[in-house]
């Protein structure tokens, strides 16, 4: 492939070509919904099938299985955030990521819970379950009218406060976070961090030994390119003696010997591996995993931002031009476009993209959703800005 190189953050990062011919996407199709869904690779649905297939013959699937592909998933999501493998639990939902960390951080009475306004629900109710329990607060950011969340957390972040949940991009628009100066500012003060990364990770660098989150967790079917239904888990390593929301024979110590699961065993599995998820070796799941975490690693996540951000810069502009809004570029991640129409959502532009086959999220009366890909062709872009183009006559 043919790689433009340019300097960004300081280092030098290439901008990938288009990729359409890894995925199995229509000519026809102008698919900028990866924050809704992201289509599968053909490589991550052949891993899929093949999975599927060894389940169609179990009696070649042995002991060692159980572990090897749920291990190799583990490393690579690790070397995705800066980690070791032993951090990592495999996961089936974000929600049950925020699950573990709720069951295990100490939440004082009175403590203060910081989200932010419009969070995704899936952390947000952990915690308010998790407030209820405790008699801790749940306080909610509201939108800063600068769009600045990092300053409008960092202002409300001091004493009190037990815990900073919140995640790196806000999943309706793409305001980015500033997760290193959150994170310092929550150790200052002696809270805890979890961040939900579903958003974000796969196209978005993130390294936890800068960040240091107690907990950090992404579900795989989005940025992460894999399947629906898994995930993964960051736990810091203060946080590995915790207790797991379910108790399973996978977790436990020597459980990689067959023949000796009944000799009951109180000791787990070393590091964050007693937070995995029951059947974590999942015959079908997991194999896409991996396919799709090495693709993403090859690619390499600065690479992928800035080949999004060019994009985005793009649209940026051309939307600009039709009379619409987007977040200041210093405040959006690079693989987001949220648009704002100051004279509201015109009433035929869903049924104008729908019916060319352009895909973006409509969101509520005010709002849009555009969050492209590497499969995203120049064609594509122009088949989105002209629809668009089109939706804003038809609802004038
Ligand atoms: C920010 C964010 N977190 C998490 C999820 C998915 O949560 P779960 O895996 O609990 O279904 C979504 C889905 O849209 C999301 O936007």
């Amino acid at each position: 492939m043919t790689l433009r190189i340019q300097v960004i953050w300081g280092m030098s990062v290439q901008i990938i070509p288009c990729q359409r011919h890894l995925f199995d996407i229509p000519e026809d199709v102008a698919y900028l919904n990866c924050a809704y869904i992201s289509p599968l690779m053909k490589s991550v649905v052949a891993a899929g099938t093949a999975g599927s297939r060894r389940k169609a013959r179990p009696w070649e699937i042995f002991p060692h299985h159980f572990f090897d592909e749920p291990e190799e998933a583990r490393a690579l999501f690790a070397r995705l955030v800066g980690a070791s493998a032993n951090d990592i639990a495999i996961q089936p939902s974000t929600s049950y990521g925020a699950a573990i960390a709720a069951a295990n951080l100490d939440l004082p009475r009175g403590g203060r819970i910081i989200v932010l306004q419009e969070q995704f629900p899936s952390n947000v109710y952990p915690w308010r379950e998790a407030a209820r329990r405790s008699g801790a607060v749940v306080e909610t950011v509201r939108r800063p009218a600068h769009d600045d969340w990092t300053a409008a957390v960092l202002e409300r972040i001091g004493a009190g406060t037990a815990l900073v949940a919140v995640p790196h991009v806000h999943w309706t628009d793409g305001a980015m976070l500033d997760l290193v100066s959150i994170g310092r500012r929550a150790r200052e003060v002696g809270a805890a961090l979890f961040i939900d990364a579903t958003q974000s990770l796969g196209a978005l660098p993130l390294d936890v030994r800068s960040v240091q989150p107690d907990y950090l967790v992404a579900a795989t079917y989005k940025w992460l390119l894999g399947p629906y239904g898994m995930g993964f888990l960051y736990v810091a390593p203060h946080r590995q003696a915790g207790r797991p929301i379910e108790e399973h024979w996978s977790t436990r110590a020597g459980s990689e010997d067959f023949t000796r699961l009944i000799d009951y065993r109180d000791e787990y599995q070393p590091g964050a591996r007693r937070f995995d998820v029951g059947e974590k070796a999942n015959i079908h799941l997991v194999p896409m995993a991996i396919a799709a975490l090495t693709q993403i690693l090859a690619w390499g996540t600065p690479n992928v931002q800035a080949s999004l951000r060019a994009m985005t810069d793009r649209l940026d502009g051309r939307l600009h031009a039709l009379g619409l809004k987007t977040l200041p570029r210093a405040l959006r991640a690079g693989h987001y476009l949220g648009v704002r129409f100051p004279n509201g959502v015109p009433a035929g532009l869903a049924r104008v993209l729908a019916s060319e086959n352009v895909h973006a999220s409509v969101r509520g009366r005010e709002a849009m959703r555009v969050t492209p890909h590497v499969w995203v062709s120049p064609r594509d872009e122009d088949r989105f800005i002209e629809a668009l183009a089109r939706g804003l006559r038809a609802g004038a």
